[in-house]
Protein backbone atom coordinates (compact mmCIF):
# COMPACT_ATOMS: atom_id res chain seq x y z
CA UNK A 1 0.00 0.00 0.00
CA UNK A 2 1.62 2.82 -1.05
CA UNK A 3 -1.28 5.41 -2.62
CA UNK A 4 -3.87 6.80 -0.46
CA UNK A 5 -6.56 9.19 -0.79
CA UNK A 6 -8.08 11.05 2.22
CA UNK A 7 -11.32 12.76 2.18
CA UNK A 8 -12.41 15.78 3.78
CA UNK A 9 -8.75 18.52 4.47
CA UNK A 10 -10.64 20.11 7.86
CA UNK A 11 -9.36 19.21 11.37
CA UNK A 12 -9.17 15.37 11.34
CA UNK A 13 -8.25 15.55 7.36
CA UNK A 14 -5.13 17.35 7.31
CA UNK A 15 -4.11 15.19 10.53
CA UNK A 16 -4.58 12.14 8.80
CA UNK A 17 -3.07 12.83 5.37
CA UNK A 18 -0.14 14.82 7.12
CA UNK A 19 0.16 11.53 9.54
CA UNK A 20 0.29 9.33 6.23
CA UNK A 21 2.97 11.68 4.27
CA UNK A 22 5.18 12.28 6.78
CA UNK A 23 5.11 7.90 6.96
CA UNK A 24 6.13 7.85 3.28
CA UNK A 25 3.05 7.04 2.07
CA UNK A 26 2.14 9.20 -0.93
CA UNK A 27 -1.86 10.99 -0.41
CA UNK A 28 -4.36 12.80 -2.40
CA UNK A 29 -6.19 14.80 -0.34
CA UNK A 30 -10.03 15.68 -1.71
CA UNK A 31 -12.20 18.40 -0.64
CA UNK A 32 -15.25 20.32 -2.07
CA UNK A 33 -13.64 23.29 -0.83
CA UNK A 34 -10.98 25.19 -2.21
CA UNK A 35 -11.07 26.97 0.86
CA UNK A 36 -10.79 24.14 3.12
CA UNK A 37 -7.73 22.63 1.11
CA UNK A 38 -6.21 25.58 1.25
CA UNK A 39 -6.40 26.25 5.58
CA UNK A 40 -5.67 22.41 5.71
CA UNK A 41 -2.21 22.70 3.58
CA UNK A 42 -1.38 25.79 5.80
CA UNK A 43 -2.44 23.76 8.81
CA UNK A 44 -0.41 21.03 7.51
CA UNK A 45 2.90 23.24 6.84
CA UNK A 46 2.90 24.77 10.16
CA UNK A 47 2.06 22.19 12.21
CA UNK A 48 5.41 20.19 10.12
CA UNK A 49 7.17 23.84 10.89
CA UNK A 50 6.77 23.33 14.61
CA UNK A 51 8.14 19.87 14.59
CA UNK A 52 11.17 21.11 12.79
CA UNK A 53 11.61 23.75 15.50
CA UNK A 54 11.10 21.65 18.47
CA UNK A 55 14.03 18.96 16.43
CA UNK A 56 11.14 15.86 16.33
CA UNK A 57 11.70 16.20 11.86
CA UNK A 58 14.75 17.51 10.15
CA UNK A 59 13.94 20.45 7.51
CA UNK A 60 14.20 17.51 5.10
CA UNK A 61 11.50 15.35 6.32
CA UNK A 62 9.31 18.13 6.03
CA UNK A 63 9.88 19.14 2.51
CA UNK A 64 9.61 15.27 1.53
CA UNK A 65 6.06 15.05 3.68
CA UNK A 66 4.74 18.32 1.66
CA UNK A 67 5.95 16.52 -1.37
CA UNK A 68 3.64 13.32 -0.69
CA UNK A 69 0.55 15.48 -0.44
CA UNK A 70 -1.64 16.51 -3.50
CA UNK A 71 -4.16 18.26 -2.78
CA UNK A 72 -8.07 18.15 -5.36
CA UNK A 73 -11.42 19.17 -5.39
CA UNK A 74 -12.55 16.19 -7.10
CA UNK A 75 -13.68 12.45 -5.61
CA UNK A 76 -13.27 10.74 -9.07
CA UNK A 77 -10.45 12.47 -10.06
CA UNK A 78 -8.52 12.14 -6.28
CA UNK A 79 -9.33 8.54 -5.63
CA UNK A 80 -7.65 7.27 -9.25
CA UNK A 81 -5.18 4.10 -8.17
CA UNK A 82 -5.38 4.22 -4.78
CA UNK A 83 -5.67 1.37 -2.28
CA UNK A 84 -7.43 2.83 0.51
CA UNK A 85 -9.37 5.91 1.14
CA UNK A 86 -9.71 7.32 4.68
CA UNK A 87 -13.24 9.48 4.66
CA UNK A 88 -13.36 12.43 7.34
CA UNK A 89 -15.90 14.53 5.30
CA UNK A 90 -18.52 16.40 8.10
CA UNK A 91 -20.10 14.21 10.34
CA UNK A 92 -23.64 13.68 8.72
CA UNK A 93 -25.16 10.36 7.75
CA UNK A 94 -26.46 11.22 4.17
CA UNK A 95 -23.31 13.04 3.05
CA UNK A 96 -21.18 10.04 3.96
CA UNK A 97 -23.57 7.65 2.51
CA UNK A 98 -23.51 9.83 -0.67
CA UNK A 99 -19.87 9.67 -0.86
CA UNK A 100 -19.57 5.84 -0.13
CA UNK A 101 -21.67 5.23 -2.97
CA UNK A 102 -19.26 7.42 -5.35
CA UNK A 103 -16.52 5.87 -3.52
CA UNK A 104 -17.88 2.38 -4.13
CA UNK A 105 -18.28 3.63 -8.04
CA UNK A 106 -15.28 4.85 -8.09
CA UNK A 107 -12.56 2.61 -6.62
CA UNK A 108 -10.67 -0.27 -7.31
CA UNK A 109 -12.16 -3.24 -6.63
CA UNK A 110 -10.16 -4.59 -4.01
CA UNK A 111 -9.72 -0.69 -2.64
CA UNK A 112 -10.56 -0.74 0.97
CA UNK A 113 -12.87 1.74 2.27
CA UNK A 114 -12.58 3.75 6.18
CA UNK A 115 -14.10 5.93 7.81
CA UNK A 116 -13.32 8.33 10.45
CA UNK A 117 -16.54 8.99 12.04
CA UNK A 118 -16.70 9.70 15.56
CA UNK A 119 -20.75 7.96 15.44
CA UNK A 120 -22.47 6.76 12.42
CA UNK A 121 -22.67 3.07 12.01
CA UNK A 122 -19.46 1.09 10.33
CA UNK A 123 -22.23 -1.04 9.13
CA UNK A 124 -25.13 1.51 7.99
CA UNK A 125 -22.05 2.84 5.46
CA UNK A 126 -20.84 -0.26 4.33
CA UNK A 127 -24.35 -1.48 3.17
CA UNK A 128 -24.64 1.06 0.77
CA UNK A 129 -21.36 -0.10 -0.96
CA UNK A 130 -20.80 -3.71 -2.53
CA UNK A 131 -18.05 -4.70 -0.46
CA UNK A 132 -18.98 -4.21 2.80
CA UNK A 133 -16.08 -6.55 3.69
CA UNK A 134 -13.58 -4.14 2.60
CA UNK A 135 -15.60 -0.98 4.51
CA UNK A 136 -13.74 -0.67 8.31
CA UNK A 137 -13.91 2.65 10.96
CA UNK A 138 -9.83 4.00 11.33
CA UNK A 139 -10.99 6.77 14.51
CA UNK A 140 -8.19 8.30 14.74
CA UNK A 141 -7.93 11.12 18.02
CA UNK A 142 -8.10 14.98 17.51
CA UNK A 143 -4.77 15.99 17.06
CA UNK A 144 -3.63 13.59 14.55
CA UNK A 145 -0.25 13.71 14.61
CA UNK A 146 0.00 13.90 18.37
CA UNK A 147 -2.41 11.28 19.68
CA UNK A 148 -1.41 7.56 19.68
CA UNK A 149 -4.64 5.85 19.31
CA UNK A 150 -6.68 4.64 16.50
CA UNK A 151 -9.64 2.92 17.17
CA UNK A 152 -10.47 0.21 14.29
CA UNK A 153 -14.21 -0.37 14.18
CA UNK A 154 -15.30 -3.75 12.44
CA UNK A 155 -18.34 -3.05 10.81
CA UNK A 156 -21.22 -6.41 10.92
CA UNK A 157 -19.52 -7.73 7.84
CA UNK A 158 -15.82 -6.33 7.99
CA UNK A 159 -13.37 -9.04 6.89
CA UNK A 160 -10.62 -10.89 8.85
CA UNK A 161 -8.07 -9.80 6.36
CA UNK A 162 -9.22 -5.98 5.80
CA UNK A 163 -9.01 -5.59 9.51
CA UNK A 164 -5.42 -7.07 9.75
CA UNK A 165 -4.11 -4.56 7.20
CA UNK A 166 -5.65 -2.01 9.14
CA UNK A 167 -4.11 -2.89 12.04
CA UNK A 168 -0.72 -3.43 10.49
CA UNK A 169 -1.26 -0.21 8.39
CA UNK A 170 -2.02 1.75 11.89
CA UNK A 171 1.18 0.36 13.57
CA UNK A 172 3.26 1.43 10.41
CA UNK A 173 1.89 5.30 11.10
CA UNK A 174 3.75 4.83 14.68
CA UNK A 175 0.05 4.60 16.20
CA UNK A 176 -1.66 1.94 18.75
CA UNK A 177 -4.61 0.84 16.81
CA UNK A 178 -6.97 -0.97 19.50
CA UNK A 179 -10.05 -3.55 17.53
CA UNK A 180 -13.85 -2.62 18.31
CA UNK A 181 -16.67 -4.11 17.76
CA UNK A 182 -19.64 -1.73 15.73
CA UNK A 183 -22.50 -0.57 18.12
CA UNK A 184 -23.26 3.35 19.30
CA UNK A 185 -20.32 4.97 20.23
CA UNK A 186 -17.89 2.19 19.98
CA UNK A 187 -15.73 2.84 23.07
CA UNK A 188 -14.36 6.18 23.54
CA UNK A 189 -17.16 7.81 23.48
CA UNK A 190 -19.40 5.16 24.89
CA UNK A 191 -16.99 5.97 28.03
CA UNK A 192 -16.19 9.27 27.08
CA UNK A 193 -19.62 11.21 26.49
CA UNK A 194 -21.46 9.63 29.42
CA UNK A 195 -18.53 10.88 31.39
CA UNK A 196 -18.59 14.37 30.12
CA UNK A 197 -22.72 14.70 30.51
CA UNK A 198 -22.64 13.05 34.07
CA UNK A 199 -19.86 16.19 34.64
CA UNK A 200 -22.59 18.75 32.93
CA UNK A 201 -25.24 17.21 35.24
CA UNK A 202 -23.39 17.38 38.28
CA UNK A 203 -22.82 21.29 37.69
CA UNK A 204 -26.63 21.59 36.49
CA UNK A 205 -27.55 20.11 39.91
CA UNK A 206 -25.61 22.33 41.43
CA UNK A 207 -22.97 19.90 43.53
CA UNK A 208 -19.98 22.35 41.67
CA UNK A 209 -18.72 24.87 40.06
CA UNK A 210 -17.13 24.85 36.25
CA UNK A 211 -13.44 24.85 37.99
CA UNK A 212 -14.04 22.70 40.88
CA UNK A 213 -15.64 19.95 38.81
CA UNK A 214 -12.66 19.98 36.61
CA UNK A 215 -10.08 20.20 39.22
CA UNK A 216 -11.32 17.17 40.97
CA UNK A 217 -11.01 15.26 38.38
CA UNK A 218 -7.32 16.67 37.06
CA UNK A 219 -5.71 16.33 40.18
CA UNK A 220 -8.08 13.79 42.12
CA UNK A 221 -8.08 11.46 38.52
CA UNK A 222 -4.73 12.09 37.26
CA UNK A 223 -6.87 13.75 34.09
CA UNK A 224 -4.86 15.90 31.72
CA UNK A 225 -7.56 18.29 31.52
CA UNK A 226 -11.47 18.15 33.17
CA UNK A 227 -14.43 16.82 31.06
CA UNK A 228 -15.92 20.73 31.17
CA UNK A 229 -12.96 22.00 29.45
CA UNK A 230 -12.89 18.22 27.31
CA UNK A 231 -16.13 19.22 26.38
CA UNK A 232 -15.05 22.51 25.29
CA UNK A 233 -12.40 21.34 22.81
CA UNK A 234 -14.17 18.99 21.18
CA UNK A 235 -17.35 20.85 20.99
CA UNK A 236 -20.88 21.21 22.64
CA UNK A 237 -23.01 20.53 19.71
CA UNK A 238 -20.64 17.44 18.84
CA UNK A 239 -21.08 16.03 22.30
CA UNK A 240 -24.85 16.36 21.80
CA UNK A 241 -25.06 14.83 18.43
CA UNK A 242 -22.92 11.73 19.87
CA UNK A 243 -25.38 11.29 23.18
CA UNK A 244 -28.01 11.76 20.56
CA UNK A 245 -26.64 8.81 18.52
CA UNK A 246 -26.20 6.39 21.58
CA UNK A 247 -29.27 7.62 23.26
CA UNK A 248 -31.39 5.98 19.90
CA UNK A 249 -29.13 3.29 19.27
CA UNK A 250 -29.62 1.99 22.73
CA UNK A 251 -32.48 3.18 24.06
CA UNK A 252 -31.35 3.52 27.02
CA UNK A 253 -32.14 6.36 29.26
CA UNK A 254 -28.56 6.66 30.99
CA UNK A 255 -27.42 8.24 27.69
CA UNK A 256 -29.92 11.11 27.40
CA UNK A 257 -28.28 14.46 27.19
CA UNK A 258 -28.41 16.57 29.83
CA UNK A 259 -30.57 19.80 29.40
CA UNK A 260 -27.98 22.14 30.94
CA UNK A 261 -26.47 20.76 27.01
CA UNK A 262 -29.19 20.63 25.07
CA UNK A 263 -29.88 24.30 26.31
CA UNK A 264 -25.91 25.56 25.51
CA UNK A 265 -26.20 24.22 22.30
CA UNK A 266 -29.76 26.08 21.47
CA UNK A 267 -27.82 29.00 22.78
CA UNK A 268 -24.73 28.59 20.48
CA UNK A 269 -22.34 28.17 23.08
CA UNK A 270 -20.31 25.73 21.66
CA UNK A 271 -17.10 25.60 23.52
CA UNK A 272 -13.83 27.04 22.19
CA UNK A 273 -15.00 27.65 18.24
CA UNK A 274 -17.40 29.47 19.10
CA UNK A 275 -15.59 31.91 21.35
CA UNK A 276 -17.73 30.59 25.06
CA UNK A 277 -18.54 27.41 26.45
CA UNK A 278 -18.17 26.35 30.43
CA UNK A 279 -15.11 28.91 29.88
CA UNK A 280 -14.57 32.37 28.14
CA UNK A 281 -12.61 31.91 25.26
CA UNK A 282 -13.83 35.63 23.76
CA UNK A 283 -10.27 36.70 23.75
CA UNK A 284 -9.18 34.54 20.24
CA UNK A 285 -5.54 34.39 22.15
CA UNK A 286 -6.84 32.86 25.10
CA UNK A 287 -8.32 29.86 23.30
CA UNK A 288 -5.19 29.51 20.86
CA UNK A 289 -3.02 29.49 23.88
CA UNK A 290 -5.56 26.43 25.52
CA UNK A 291 -5.22 24.15 22.40
CA UNK A 292 -1.54 25.27 21.95
CA UNK A 293 -0.77 23.64 26.14
CA UNK A 294 -3.49 20.73 24.61
CA UNK A 295 -1.20 20.29 22.23
CA UNK A 296 2.18 20.29 23.76
N1 LIG B 1 -12.91 16.94 15.32
C1 LIG B 1 -12.66 15.90 16.09
O1 LIG B 1 -12.18 16.02 17.23
C2 LIG B 1 -12.93 14.50 15.60
C3 LIG B 1 -12.33 13.41 16.26
C4 LIG B 1 -12.52 12.12 15.75
C5 LIG B 1 -13.32 11.94 14.62
N2 LIG B 1 -13.91 13.02 14.00
C6 LIG B 1 -14.69 12.77 12.79
O2 LIG B 1 -13.92 13.18 11.66
C7 LIG B 1 -14.78 13.62 10.61
C8 LIG B 1 -14.38 15.01 10.19
O3 LIG B 1 -14.49 15.88 11.30
P1 LIG B 1 -13.72 17.28 11.34
O4 LIG B 1 -13.76 17.73 12.76
O5 LIG B 1 -12.40 17.17 10.65
O6 LIG B 1 -14.71 18.19 10.46
P2 LIG B 1 -14.41 19.56 9.73
O7 LIG B 1 -15.69 20.29 9.68
O8 LIG B 1 -13.21 20.24 10.34
O9 LIG B 1 -13.99 19.11 8.24
C9 LIG B 1 -14.86 18.47 7.37
C10 LIG B 1 -14.41 18.76 5.95
O10 LIG B 1 -15.18 17.93 5.07
C11 LIG B 1 -15.36 18.67 3.87
N3 LIG B 1 -16.45 18.07 3.10
C12 LIG B 1 -17.78 18.15 3.31
N4 LIG B 1 -18.45 17.46 2.38
C13 LIG B 1 -17.51 16.92 1.55
C14 LIG B 1 -17.59 16.10 0.38
N5 LIG B 1 -18.75 15.70 -0.12
N6 LIG B 1 -16.43 15.74 -0.22
C15 LIG B 1 -15.26 16.16 0.28
N7 LIG B 1 -15.12 16.93 1.37
C16 LIG B 1 -16.24 17.31 2.01
C17 LIG B 1 -15.62 20.08 4.36
O11 LIG B 1 -15.42 21.04 3.33
C18 LIG B 1 -14.62 20.21 5.51
O12 LIG B 1 -13.39 20.76 5.06
C19 LIG B 1 -16.20 13.52 11.16
O13 LIG B 1 -16.75 12.29 10.74
C20 LIG B 1 -15.99 13.54 12.67
O14 LIG B 1 -17.01 12.88 13.37
C21 LIG B 1 -13.72 14.29 14.46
Amino acid sequence: MKNIAVIGAGTMGNGIAHTFAQSGFEVNLIDISETSLKNGMATITRNLDRMVAKETITEIQKEDTLKNISAFTSISEGVKNVSLVVEAATENVDLKLNIFKQLDETCAKDCILATNTSSISITHIAAVTSRPDKVIGMHFMNPVPIMQLVEIIRGYNTSDAVTNTIMDLSKTLGKTPVEVNDYPGFVANRILMPMINESIETLYNGVAGVHEIDTVMKLGMAHPMGPLQLADFIGLDVCLSILHVMYDGFKNPKYAPCPLLVNMVRAGKLGIKSGEGFYDYSESKKAEKISRQFLK
